[in-house]
């Protein structure tokens, strides 16, 4: 039997809300890695579905909603109860992560979460522009609150999955790389300002999160059934927020319909479409070229705004732009067509691909760094369900990316208990990598001399910038 190593020991109860695909996909990853107390063990969630796994194994089930209205009654005793400090695994849908996140800290409670979620009914509320739909605002409120804590509050880790979270790892892998590769000899950054600099003096003009997905059902995608390999509802909710990404200082065009912030950090801009439906050209190892969907996350503006570099006067003189160039399975871009097909309403069946209805495939999800002395470099996880069954149970390998992040995450948070409201991007890599490397396949870094403007243009004039390959007028597919 594989001995695992046990990196941390949770001293209080363990709060899990939601037991979807990633909730039971991470169970058997806090069993495996750290020690604690099962009997102070509580899953939340109003679907009972996977109950038995948690029966099976002593775990208390509470088969409950946590609302705006119900989450600090709710919560308190749970967090609380027996002593220690209580840990809060946030791995729900519709869910408000801030409100949650805030009574962690008035409680001594560390807290993690994948996404940056709203309370029910923020993604489709009718009243909201999209810009108050967006990425940005959410973010905003979490940094306005993480502004508001005294230094030293106990940690909350903000959207702490594959992507966001694990990416903005590779991102500061991956410019080492680059450094190494072109000869500089340069210092390991040390701070926020100096890996802005490191970016900046590598000349990189962008990331893409890059993804490909190549997990085969053995069931052809019926009609009328979403099917994805993650939550549905949490990528239909996404999928229907504006496009938004990090916008570069090297930009030189922007599309008719973006705009822009008014507040805040500035960082990033958004489009007036759904970003699933809004396609880009972009690069992975195993197809080459490929269109990706610019979905909106969280890391397109956490990214571009950590590696921004300001002039004495507070003024942008580096920013990277960043998006999300995401080709999920093959049934779920099927799924998104025929959403979009029928304006937008949702499939009334959801199917999340299990671990045994996929045939084979992998999720190759990494960072492509463009614009520098050495074109591009893609690098990130090229896992496979095949490795993904043989070293995790529970989950496929879209799953193992994300839980294997949310391990490494409270593993961070566990050594760093006094750290406020943290992103992925203000962590050490090192150490999340460390943790999370055993469950991520083959992790390669690979330069490509592709770029968007390859093979155009073909049959048909296009608005393109022959001058810069990498402009986002020439990322973006119109
Ligand atoms: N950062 C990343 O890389 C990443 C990747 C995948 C998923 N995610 C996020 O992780 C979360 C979970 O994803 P998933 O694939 O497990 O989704 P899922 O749809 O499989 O599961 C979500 C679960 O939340 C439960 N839920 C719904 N409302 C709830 C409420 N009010 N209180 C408690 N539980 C509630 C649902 O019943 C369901 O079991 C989503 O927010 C998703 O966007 C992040």
């Amino acid at each position: 039997m594989t001995t695992w190593p046990v990196h941390g020991t949770i001293s209080g109860p363990i709060v899990m809300i939601g037991f979807g695909s990633i909730g039971r996909g991470t169970l058997p990853l806090i069993e495996r890695h750290f020690a604690f107390d099962r009997s102070r063990f509580v899953v939340i969630d109003p679907d009972d579905a996977d109950r038995a796994l948690l029966d099976e194994r002593g775990i208390r089930f509470i088969q409950q909603a946590v609302t705006r209205e119900n989450y600090k009654e709710l919560l308190t005793p749970l967090l609380t109860e027996g002593g220690g400090q209580g840990f809060c695994v946030n791995l729900s849908v519709d869910t408000g992560s801030l409100d949650i996140m805030q009574l962690c800290s008035d409680l001594g409670a560390l807290y993690i979460d994948t996404v940056n979620e709203p309370w029910v009914g923020f993604y489709f509320d009718q009243s909201k522009g999209p810009g108050d739909r967006s990425n940005y605002a959410l973010r905003e409120q979490t940094l306005a609150a993480k502004r508001a804590r005294p230094a030293g509050t106990t940690t909350a880790v903000s959207c702490c999955g594959a992507n966001p979270g694990m990416v903005s790892w590779f991102v500061k892998q991956g410019l080492l790389n680059i450094a190494a590769d072109l000869g500089l000899q340069t210092p390991e950054p040390k701070s926020r300002s100096e890996w802005g600099a490191l970016m900046q003096q590598l000349g990189v003009k962008g990331i893409h999160i890059a993804e490909r997905d190549t997990q085969r059902a053995k069931a052809p995608k019926p009609p009328g059934v979403f099917v994805n390999t993650w939550s549905v509802e949490g990528f239909v909710s996404e999928g229907m927020q504006p496009a938004e990404l990090g916008w570069g200082t090297h930009e030189r065009w922007m599309p008719a319909n973006a705009r822009s912030h008014e507040t805040g950090c500035q960082a990033a801009i958004y489009l007036l479409q759904p970003g699933a439906n809004t396609r880009v050209r972009s690069w992975c190892p195993t197809p080459g070229a490929q269109y990706g969907f610019l979905v909106t996350h969280n890391e397109s503006i956490s990214i571009a705004d950590y590696y921004t570099v300001r002039d004495a006067d507070g003024a942008a003189v580096y920013r990277p732009t960043c998006h999300y160039a995401y080709h999920p399975a093959n049934d779920a871009v099927l799924s998104l067509h025929e959403m979009f097909g029928q304006a937008g309403r949702v499939q009334d069946e959801h199917r999340i691909l299990t671990e045994d209805e996929i045939v084979d495939g992998i999720d190759e999800l990494g960072v492509l760094l463009y614009g520098h002395g050495k074109n591009a470099y893609w690098y990130g996880s090229q896992l496979s369900i095949e490795e993904t069954r043989a070293i995790a149970p529970y989950q496929n390998a879209t799953g193992l990316q994300v839980t294997s992040a949310v391990l490494a995450g409270m593993v961070w948070a566990l050594e760093n208990p006094n750290a406020g409201i943290v992103e992925a991007d203000e962590m050490d890599f090192r150490r999340c990598l460390e943790v999370q490397s055993p469950y991520l396949g083959p992790v390669v870094g690979v330069y490509t001399d592709w770029t968007p403007l390859q093979d155009l243009p073909g049959f048909f004039p296009e608005d393109l910038d022959m001058k810069d390959p990498w402009q986002f007028r020439n990322i973006l597919v119109r």
